[in-house]
């Protein structure tokens, strides 16, 4: 049984004063989830308040990137210890507003998953678990390189890592045509998608495939969640703009909470 994750990136939003709200909405309004996975992903300057509010409350934390490299020069970069410092579980990596927008931007593809399989290493060897992110962009998605794409990068890290290794991660399937756009992908569609990822893990290792976890993301909201968790390879789901309103957010756990 793969236990479901809600994960609530929270991309670039929030100031200490609507965090502290936020926060104490979901916090008053959440049930005991025992049997699902919570966890906040908030700009790294807010984890410190985060950790705060969560302590103790069995809600986890993590951070929204990781840098490949352990320490050193890289201005701007957090490494995988200093998320640490602040007891975090999870690593979000390759989320596609990185991968498009800022530094991962006019990397070769071959290069930028080599550079994700790395980001993967640094952060599992240092403890955290990371949270993978793939999808297809719109042009992809016109031209049907679902499959192709998501080949690509999970070969990529089975070649890094040995397909054993997943068995200390997640996926998140994030095509970026749903990203922000209101127009989730469907059930079904998302269902065929993290059924061809797991039978790609299972060529290598079944057991880890049956166990591996992978959310979906792109536009799930309390209306949509439940039927997308209802798919048997929908482990869960990476929320953006939902996860930034308490009652949609607890929405979307309830509705996680429902279908284990
Ligand atoms: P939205 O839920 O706003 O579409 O964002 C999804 C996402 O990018 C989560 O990482």
């Amino acid at each position: 049984m793969r236990k479901p994750l809600v994960a609530g990136n929270w991309k670039m939003n929030g100031t200490n004063a609507s965090n502290r709200q936020l926060l104490d909405d979901i916090l008053t309004s959440i049930d005991d989830f025992a049997d699902i996975d919570v966890a906040i992903f908030p700009p790294a300057v807010y984890i410190h308040q985060v950790r705060e509010a969560l302590k103790g409350t069995g809600i986890h934390w993590g951070t929204q990137n990781v840098s490949s490299y352990l320490e050193g020069p890289y201005t701007g970069e957090v490494s995988a210890a200093m998320i640490n410092d602040f007891n975090c579980e999870y690593t979000l990596i390759g989320h596609s507003e990185r991968r498009c927008l800022y530094d991962e931007l006019n990397l070769d593809q071959l290069v930028l998953d080599q550079l994700l399989a790395e980001k993967y290493e640094t952060a599992a060897s240092s403890g955290l678990t990371p949270i993978i992110c793939i999808g297809e962009s719109p042009q992809e998605h016109d031209q049907g390189q679902t499959e192709e794409v998501v080949v690509r990068l999970l070969d990529t890290l089975i070649a890094h890592q040995g397909a054993k290794a997943l068995s200390r991660t997640l996926l998140a399937y994030e095509p970026v045509w749903a990203i922000g756009t209101g127009k989730s992908a469907s059930p079904e569609w998302a269902q065929n998608v993290h059924q061809f990822m797991r039978e790609r893990v299972a060529k290598h290792d079944r057991k880890t495939a049956e166990n591996l976890r992978i959310l979906y993301g792109g536009s799930v909201k309390g209306n949509n969640a439940a039927s997308l968790f209802s798919k048997s390879d929908i482990d869960g789901g990476l929320i953006g703009g939902a996860s930034l309103i308490a009652d949609e957010f607890v929405n979307i756990c309830q509705a996680a909470a429902q279908h284990i």
